[in-house]
């Protein structure tokens, strides 16, 4: 039995934000912007629009992808719903998918959330993956969904040039596929890490439980992303290296094996640094963070969406994912197409 993505979908919000419109609210310059991170635009939701209103969008896109005619039979089939997100719309419960589990019909389905940073979406997979592979459930909806734009400060030019808004999210299923063998299919290895001593280097601090909100406190700026921008991408260089080379040595793999990589999109300064450090080709990565900025755990499943739907990826392609992010957390997913 293998585990296997049968569908994705995808959704980012209409309204686009250019370099060149930041540049009117902060001191900056799309020569800038691109030169430091390779980011052109980001699309920002509407104020009314939360993170389940993205993530029930890409859910409707897999839905229709899996069965056009009747997306509501397709709903009912799902045994398991896992949204990561580091942007829910409440703080706490309930969960976004729960949210989304009710707005879809899916009436049979489990659902929670999983908070991991941009690598949530990594984590998500293979959370999914074991709970199918464990027997009992057949299908799990699994959804990357993050509006950054709401805990962005607007008036740090350090931090609001980077983030947008969107959701991606794939069908995965346990299938009658080889797990194991020359013919495996699936997702047939994931690595996940943690480096917590980090946390601060990516924080929203305000709002928990530990520095909560008080009664009758002016607040000057909502709660935000606070970073230390050189410490994560430090860490983003060095665990992107590691984790493609542990990998490749779990599945006894050479690199010339592997069609595409497909990186959390943070910065493609971050991932020129890696390709360099082992040696490979830029090409070797599917990048679309020109277009979208990042869009936090959303970004590998929007890549994943991008790539499937252009027809780039063909049954028995080995493909990548590879992640890092607040928490600190890492990790890939290596999956047989
Ligand atoms: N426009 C113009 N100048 C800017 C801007 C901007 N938007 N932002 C910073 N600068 C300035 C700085 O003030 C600094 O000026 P100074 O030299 O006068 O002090 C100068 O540019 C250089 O700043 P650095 O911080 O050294 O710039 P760097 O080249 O390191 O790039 C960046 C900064 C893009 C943030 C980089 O460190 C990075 O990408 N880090 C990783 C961040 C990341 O990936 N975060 C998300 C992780 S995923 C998640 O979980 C959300």
């Amino acid at each position: 039995m293998a585990v296997e993505i049968t569908a994705t979908g995808s959704y980012v919000p209409e309204r686009i934000v250019t370099n060149d419109d930041l540049a009117k609210i902060v001191d900056t310059s799309d020569e800038w912007i691109r030169s430091h991170t390779g980011i052109g635009a980001r699309h920002i939701a509407r104020d009314e629009q939360a993170t389940s209103d993205l993530a029930y969008e890409s859910a409707i896109n897999v839905l229709r992808t899996v069965d056009p005619e009747n997306p509501g039979n397709a709903a009912a089939d799902i045994d398991l719903i896992v949204v990561s997100t580091a942007s829910p719309d409440y703080p706490g419960f309930p969960s976004v998918a729960c949210i989304v589990q009710d707005r879809i019909g899916a009436k049979n389905a489990a659902a929670m959330d999983l908070t991991a940073g941009c690598t949530g979406f990594i984590y998500a997979l293979d959370t999914a993956g074991c709970m199918l592979a464990c027997g009992g459930r057949k299908k799990a909806l699994v959804i990357g969904a993050d509006t950054l734009s709401r805990i962005t400060d607007w008036t740090d030019r350090n931090t609001c040039v980077l983030f947008g808004d969107g959701a991606g999210a794939v069908m995965l299923e346990s299938t009658d596929a080889p797990s194991s063998g020359p013919c495996k299919r699936g997702i047939i290895r994931s690595i996940l890490g943690a480096d917590g001593s980090g946390s601060e280097y990516l924080m929203l601090r305000r709002g928990g439980t530990r520095e909560p909100f008080r009664k009758g406190e002016i607040i000057g700026t909502p709660a935000h992303i606070e970073m230390d921008g050189q410490a994560v991408y430090l860490f983003a260089v060095n665990t992107v290296v590691n984790t493609i080379q542990r990998l490749l040595e779990a599945e006894n793999l050479r690199m010339d094996q592997i069609k595409r990589i497909i990186p959390h999109q943070a910065n493609e300064r971050i991932i020129s640094a890696a390709a360099k450090r082992l040696g490979i080709g830029m090409d070797k990565f599917f990048l679309n963070i020109e277009k979208y900025a990042n869009t936090s755990t959303a970004s590998v499943p929007l890549a994943l969406d991008e790539l499937a739907r252009e027809g780039s990826l063909k049954k028995g392609d080995i493909i990548m994912t590879i992640g890092f992010g607040a928490g600190l957390t890492y990790g890939g997913n290596l999956i047989v197409w």
